[in-house]
């Protein structure tokens, strides 16, 4: 078992990103014993797809580094690295552009949402996107990718890649497996329950960052879109009500419980009642997350000190693979 994961260092890690994918990377690297199964990157090389301010990008990577520990990343457990660092990410993709087709990008939901109408104009970064994410997790034989549903196609593509050089050049890569939170897919925007919750939308209130203050989530909450009826008694019946969905669901992930347990409790209830619980069991969650990210910002020394280590780890076992990729394709290196 391989599990590989990444995030982009841009902006702050939200809700979203905490309860549908670190969580779960968490989880994973506290059930399976110390080694090398375990690998968690920045995408700092994704992140440059769109305009960067380097500083910021420079800052952010230490500091969604230090957020992942303070989630619970251990680095003596799983291996935690900024992808720059290991330049056989870069090495692959290059190699692995020469087997993903221009059909199969041009597919991509992802590309198409961001690119718009105004593809013409968007960087070739972001197209070739998806080939840089096949090769983060070739590269290490990933066999599990915990992430959100919004990174399902684009796994289901690293296997496409995979099975076409496998077939062309030889067996080389094992095909990876996506594992999509089932507590958590899809954690919606809290002002527009049709938009998943995220760092690019304008609007902070939409999202919780896991830096915000404590009263700055409870208003959040209080904020957040809903309607004026009573929780039913059964999910289905929350069919045609997305933004309370989206709060019941949220609720149910940060208490580890099911959705219907969390109606069970407040079926009957207006969001007067729910809101304000829902928000002591978010600042209860996250407080403490935020408390360990303080004190590790203030050594980031140490937390460069992670980063470097693991990329030293991730190097040396991303080797065997890029080079047996260099070999079937007939490259001297
Ligand atoms: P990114 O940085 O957008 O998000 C990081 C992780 O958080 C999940 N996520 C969500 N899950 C549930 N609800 C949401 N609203 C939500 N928003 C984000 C994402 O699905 C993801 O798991 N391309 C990737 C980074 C990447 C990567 C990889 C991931 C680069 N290479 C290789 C896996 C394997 C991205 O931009 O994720």
């Amino acid at each position: 078992m391989r599990v590989v994961s990444g995030i982009q260092p841009t902006g702050n890690l939200h809700l979203g990103n905490y309860l549908g994918a670190i969580r779960q990377w968490v989880a994973m690297q506290d059930a399976i014993p110390a080694g090398d199964d375990c690998l968690f990157f920045l995408a700092d090389l994704h992140a440059l797809s769109q305009p960067v301010i380097p500083a910021e990008l420079d800052a952010n990577t230490t500091e969604m580094a230090a957020t992942l520990l303070a989630c619970g990343i251990d680095p003596k457990r799983s291996i935690l690295f900024n992808q720059a660092r290991v330049p056989a990410h870069s090495a692959l993709h290059w190699i692995l552009g020469g087997t993903a087709r221009m059909g199969w990008l041009s597919r991509m939901t992802q590309w198409k949402d961001k690119a718009g109408k105004k593809g013409e104009t968007q960087s070739v970064g972001l197209f070739t996107y998806p080939v840089l994410q096949a090769a983060d997790v070739l590269l290490y034989q990933a066999t599990h990718v915990p992430v959100g549903e919004d990174q399902k196609q684009h796994l289901e593509l690293a296997r496409d890649i995979a099975v076409k050089f496998n077939t062309d050049y030889g067996d080389t890569f094992a095909l990876p497996e996506p594992l999509i939170s089932k507590a958590a897919p899809r954690i919606m925007s809290l002002r527009d329950a049709s938009a998943k919750m995220s760092k690019s939308d304008p609007s902070d209130a939409s999202r919780i960052n896991l830096v915000d203050s404590d009263d700055l989530i409870s208003s959040k909450i209080r904020k957040a879109k809903s309607d004026a009826d009573a929780l039913p008694e059964a999910v289905a019946d929350l069919a045609e009500r997305a933004e309370a969905r989206n709060l019941v669901t949220i609720y149910a992930a940060l208490e580890g419980s099911t959705p219907d347990a969390v109606l069970a409790q407040y079926a009957g209830q207006g969001f007067g009642v729910f809101k304000p619980a829902l928000a002591d069991l978010a600042v209860a969650t996250l407080a403490p997350i935020r408390d360990r990210l303080t004190a590790l910002l203030e050594d980031r020394a140490a937390v460069a000190a992670v980063l470097a280590d693991g990329a030293a780890r991730a190097t040396t076992l991303a080797a065997p693979t890029l080079a047996a990729a260099q070999r079937a394709v007939g490259l001297q290196v």
